[in-house]
């Protein structure tokens, strides 16, 4: 096995700034609002995998079996020598991508990135010795602003998995694909999975949980505000909520305030009021519509070549040649 390397862009300090900065900006804001990569410290990462498999989280499972039935043929057609990996978290569905890039082509090195080192350290050990061929080459970073670090050589193939660009408001995709476009040569490739838009019934419940499990998740943003700034909330004081916005297409999570409280943030010599009943978004989920989705792309510069979908249509897997 080739040792894995892990590159570090986003240390402690830098990743503190950064809370500073989205902190301040969102508990002052009308309404109150926290960004979704605030989730991800080791337990929101391990959160996060306990919710892939939860009954109503159907995303996961629905990505899963879409790449087992078509990977093969992304493989044959991409031939690419890298797969970088943006939001990669444990990397557990990347690894029937991989498994058909190296008997297909010729496959060399992988490159997860995620903003989470806890997750990034596991991933790229178990990929490491699955695949012993493979350089494991982690990049811990934030996938919105550092996308020129992310290493070279060879055809590359872009992977965003889980429906993690639904997490972004359209201006923040628009940014980002455009981003990624500006890092690929003509002819490389986008991996994208995206969720679709789909039944309430269904979409709501895998958002809220009968066991709570993604109620925790969205109380653990309060947790590393209080351990990282540190913040005193009482994140028992909150309720999750889960609503399904039928004009934006996208579910919503929130933290409901049970009571009026006031929260104190020592780093930043801040003191915010929250009313009883009031509510703060830590989330969207947005769902796509496959034209939707194409066209998003191809104003970022992509032709869509293939697009997959489950047979619920459910979620749609998209590759795309960087134009
Ligand atoms: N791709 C995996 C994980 C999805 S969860 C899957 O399909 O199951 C979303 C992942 O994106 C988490 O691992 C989280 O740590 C990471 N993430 C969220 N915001 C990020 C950001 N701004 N930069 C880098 N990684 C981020
Ligand atoms: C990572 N992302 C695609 C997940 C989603 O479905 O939006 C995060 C998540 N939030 C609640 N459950 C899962």
């Amino acid at each position: 096995m080739i040792e894995p390397t892990l590159d570090i862009h986003l240390t402690d300090s830098d990743l503190d700034a950064a809370l500073r900065s989205d902190a301040r900006t969102g508990l002052t804001s009308t309404p109150k609002s926290l960004p979704p990569k605030w989730f991800y410290d080791a337990r929101g990462s391990e959160l996060f995998e306990a919710i892939t498999a939860l009954p109503e989280y159907y995303p996961t499972r629905t990505e899963r079996a879409l790449l087992e039935r078509v990977v093969g043929e992304i493989a044959r057609t991409a031939q690419a020598e890298v797969l970088v990996e943006l939001g990669s978290g444990s990397a557990a569905k990347t690894r029937l991508l991989l498994s058909a890039l190296l008997s297909e082509g010729p496959l060399k090195t992988y490159v997860p990135q995620d903003v989470s080192v806890s997750a990034l350290r596991g991933a790229a050990q178990q990929v490491g010795a699955e695949f012993p061929s493979l350089a494991v080459h982690g990049v811990v970073s934030d996938f919105t602003d550092t996308l020129h670090n992310l290493p070279r050589g060879g055809r590359r193939m872009i992977a965003f998995l889980g429906g993690t660009i639904g997490n972004m408001v359209a201006a923040e995709r628009a940014e980002f694909l455009g981003g990624i476009q500006q890092v690929l040569e003509p002819g490389e490739q986008l991996l994208l999975g995206a969720g679709l838009v789909t039944d309430p019934a269904i979409l709501v419940p895998a958002y809220d949980d009968a066991a709570g499990v993604t109620a925790e998740f969205n109380r653990n943003v309060l947790h590393v505000l209080n351990s990282r700034l540190p913040a005193d909330f009482d994140p028992d004081s909150f309720d999750h909520i889960a609503h399904w916005d039928a004009d934006n297409e996208w579910i919503e999570m929130r933290l409901r305030a049970t009571r009026a409280m006031t929260v104190t943030v020592a780093d930043l010599d801040l003191t915010v009021d929250f009313a009883e009943g009031e509510q703060m978004r830590t989330e969207i989920s947005a769902k796509f519509r496959v034209d939707g989705l194409t066209a998003e792309l191809a104003a970022a510069g992509f032709d869509t070549e293939q697009v997959w979908t489950d047979s619920d249509d459910r979620f749609a897997l998209v590759l795309a040649g960087r134009r």
